[in-house]
């Protein structure tokens, strides 16, 4: 049981951050979450479990590509780089890549200080001798590298499409921000999910068994039960549609009638068929995928695509800025 703030409902361990982002989504006239919400202990557990529904394409693929191509990205990169992952997670895919390019060290960012100490154990166990510098900070904003890599030549490993669940804006302002925390001559690896016939991409994000479903509506839980909301979950459904004039995956949770609620002493009132913008999934073919390294400052080197034509992997290199034409 949270103990519960007698004056708002809020209850006194929330974050501060996701009453006012709350708040202000709700506020809008489309009507939107940021996604960074979602990621609760539930939340967690419940993404771990769409990486592995069969219609979630990307986590196999990927892991598929990163399993093959590995080896030639080693010879690309070349030894004794420290490698840095953004949002590390739980570190599943990152083996592949660390026992095929003999890194120097490895360096995982991750905003959630549990998902690190976990899996500093479990690649301390793996990779006994590689010596493991954890980052707790939002990749989002300024990140300061450990002293101990300074010298190092750096690999940047950005792996999942998370680039994809950014606006373009802000996903170029991220791909220049690598460059600030890497350094000019810096690799990136990178991989980003295609764009692709609808009856795949939909399914992806609203699976038979209800599982992404249960992911999207854990945020309106997650309200009721931190922030002491009254929301009626049970009258809204979560839906994921195409949106083709920005070439990605939305999801939305939809009001099936027209409804109300109170959050921390805030009236929302919703119509039936209005809906809370909660997540974009961002697709790039291989010519708008490499724009976007380049308009984030990164030259692409290499793609490593799947034989379906499903995900691709991506190597880019952070060049000294040259004379333009
Ligand atoms: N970046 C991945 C994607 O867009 C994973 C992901 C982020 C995701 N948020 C999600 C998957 C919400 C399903 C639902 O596919």
């Amino acid at each position: 049981m949270l103990l519960l703030d007698e004056r708002r409902g809020v209850a006194p361990e929330a974050d501060p951050a996701f009453l006012s982002d709350v708040l202000a989504g709700l506020a809008q006239g489309q009507k939107a979450i940021p996604a960074r919400w979602f990621y609760d202990h539930r939340g967690s557990e419940l993404f771990e479990e769409i990486t592995r529904l069969p219609e979630y394409y990307p986590t196999r693929v990927e892991t598929g590509l990163l399993e093959k191509h590995c080896p030639e990205v080693g010879r690309i990169v070349g030894a004794g780089r420290a490698v840095v992952e953004f949002g590390s997670g739980s570190s599943l895919k990152t083996p592949h890549l660390l026992r095929a390019i003999f890194p120097a060290a490895y360096v995982p960012i991750d905003i959630s200080g549990d998902f690190l100490r976990e899996s500093v154990a479990d690649l301390g166990q793996a990779f006994p001798a590689l010596p493991v510098f954890p980052v707790e900070a939002n990749f989002m904003g300024p990140v300061r590298l450990p002293a101990e890599i300074a010298g190092a030549a750096k690999l940047g490993f950005f792996p999942g499409s998370t680039i994809g669940n950014l606006v373009p804006r802000s996903a170029v302002d991220l791909l220049r921000g690598m460059i600030d925390t890497l350094g000019i001559g810096a690799m990136l690896l990178i991989g980003m999910d295609r764009v692709k016939d609808e009856d795949v991409l939909v399914p992806a994000y609203d699976d038979a068994a209800g599982v992404t479903a249960a992911f999207d509506l854990n945020l309106l839980h997650r309200i009721n039960r931190e922030l002491g909301g009254d929301v009626p979950i049970d009258l809204f459904r979560h839906q994921a549609r195409w949106n083709d004039l920005w070439a990605r995956i939305e999801m939305h949770l939809v009001a099936t009638a027209d409804l109300a609620f109170t959050i921390a002493g805030h009236r929302f009132v919703m119509k039936a068929g209005e809906t809370i913008h909660t997540e974009n999934s961002h697709k790039y073919d291989p010519r708008s995928a490499r724009q976007l390294l380049a308009a984030g400052g990164w030259s692409p080197i290499r793609e490593w695509p799947d034989a379906d034509g499903m995900f691709s992997l991506f190597l880019a290199e952070a060049r000294p800025e040259p004379m333009a034409p």
